[in-house]
């Protein structure tokens, strides 16, 4: 593999600069990202699927429908050109990244981006079971063929990069990679539950070795020294454009999305915070964080003006026209395919993922706000008050 720490790209510098020149301009101190003592962590390590992805997806054909993720208008809003995230422009963990005076993190992918202050292994498409599964069931379709184990495959390799090997735990550089690095693990699940569509493989089957693969790869973390963990539920899934097209019409709740699909995400989470408990009882010494994705998107569709927003179910880039403006055939980033003009009243941005005014919304939630357990605050103030 390349060397790790060549010059930056030119994209990078950019996004560096970008990021110092907001937090210079939002900060009352005159520090910079680089000199700031007060910053609670010096690195973020990401884990999850397009929710989360920063750029993994480059060079991949990507998840059926969403092979455009590489076109315009993706980044239209922030970064005015793509940057292979899905969306207008930033996601949660790049809204994370900012609220701790930290760079945007670099995709692990991308051999060239300094990864001093962190690495995204995200990848879309990327399930929480083996891909060996859906390949052994006929379901692995054209899609990618990176589970969560390839991320971790690709977390020990960066490790092994940095002189810490699994043999001496204790090496100063494993503390140098482990002790102020946190550690986001985004919604990842989602896939999983779509692959089987119309399979014979139950939703039952796929929550047991869904939620038995994650809760491994929580473990793995853990026991190797993740300290600050925060983990992102399945989001209200029944809400997406794209659910909404293949549900019945009869299948809603009372927020007025797919009921069997939120149904099962909310399923899914329910066993998914048993398994935080139990993790938090096995590593006393780390702060497990739970980020309802679930709720966080529910409290914006019971109330959306309150957060700026008036489109709920309809996509902003996409085709069709109302109610969903999604059409899976024809998907944003197809050269026919435009966006609205106001990202920022949209929650959907593609049919399946989010606007970065949706996205902003949700972080805030997470860190400022009530819907991490417990509160993002804590896991901040327990940091702070390590040497
Ligand atoms: C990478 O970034 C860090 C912190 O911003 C900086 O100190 C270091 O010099 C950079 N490395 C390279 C090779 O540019
Ligand atoms: C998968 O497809 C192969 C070839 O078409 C078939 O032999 C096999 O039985 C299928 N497996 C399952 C689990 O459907
Ligand atoms: C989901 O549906 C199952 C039955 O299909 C039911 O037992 C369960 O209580 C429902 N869960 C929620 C959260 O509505
Ligand atoms: C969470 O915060 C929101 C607004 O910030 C508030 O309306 C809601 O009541 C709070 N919920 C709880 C459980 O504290």
């Amino acid at each position: 593999m390349a060397s790790l720490f060549p010059a930056h790209s030119s994209l990078q510098n950019i996004l560096i600069t970008f990021t110092t020149i907001i937090f210079l301009a939002s900060s009352s101190s005159s520090a910079t990202p680089e000199t700031n003592q007060r910053r609670p962590f010096n690195k973020i390590y990401a884990f999850g699927d397009s929710f989360t992805d920063t750029g993994n997806t480059e060079s991949l054909t990507g998840p059926n429908g969403f092979v455009h993720v590489s076109n315009p208008p993706y980044g239209t809003t922030f970064f005015h050109h793509p940057t292979n995230r899905y969306s207008d422009g930033r996601l949660v963990i790049d809204f994370v990244a900012q609220s701790l005076s930290l760079p945007f993190l670099p995709p692990y992918r991308n051999s060239k981006a300094n990864k001093t202050h962190g690495v995204n292994f995200a990848v879309a498409g990327s399930t929480a079971i083996n891909h060996e599964f859906f390949v052994r069931n006929n379901l692995s379709l054209d899609i990618t063929p990176e589970s969560i184990d390839t991320q971790m495959i690709w977390f020990n390799k960066y490790l092994e990069s940095q002189g810490c090997r699994d043999s001496e735990p204790g090496s100063d550089q494993c503390r140098e990679a482990f002790d102020d690095a946190l550690f986001w693990v985004g919604e990842i699940g989602v896939n999983d539950y779509a692959y089987t569509l119309g399979s014979t493989v139950s939703g039952d089957t796929i929550r047991k070795l869904a939620i038995y693969g994650f809760t491994e790869f929580l473990q793995t973390l853990l026991k190797k020294g993740a300290k600050y963990v925060v983990v992102e539920s399945l989001p209200t899934t029944g809400c997406l454009p794209l659910a909404m097209t293949l549900a019945p019409s009869d299948d809603r709740d009372d927020i007025g999305c797919v009921k069997s699909v939120n149904n099962q995400t909310s399923a899914h989470n329910l066993v998914l915070q048993s398994k935080l408990s139990e993790l938090r009882q096995q590593f006393p010494q780390a702060v497990i964080v739970y980020a309802d994705y679930w709720n966080a998107y529910r409290t914006v569709m019971e109330n959306p003006a309150k957060y700026g927003m008036k489109e709920r179910f309809k996509a902003c880039c996409g085709t069709g026209g109302d109610p969903y403006n999604f059409d899976v055939f024809n998907t944003c980033g197809s050269p026919s395919v435009t966006a609205c003009s106001d990202p920022h009243e949209y929650i959907n941005w593609d049919g399946v993922h989010l606007t970065e005014a949706m996205y902003k919304v949700v972080a805030d939630m997470f860190v400022d706000g009530n819907l991490s357990n417990p509160p993002f605050k804590t896991l901040l103030e327990r940091r702070l008050r390590k040497p």
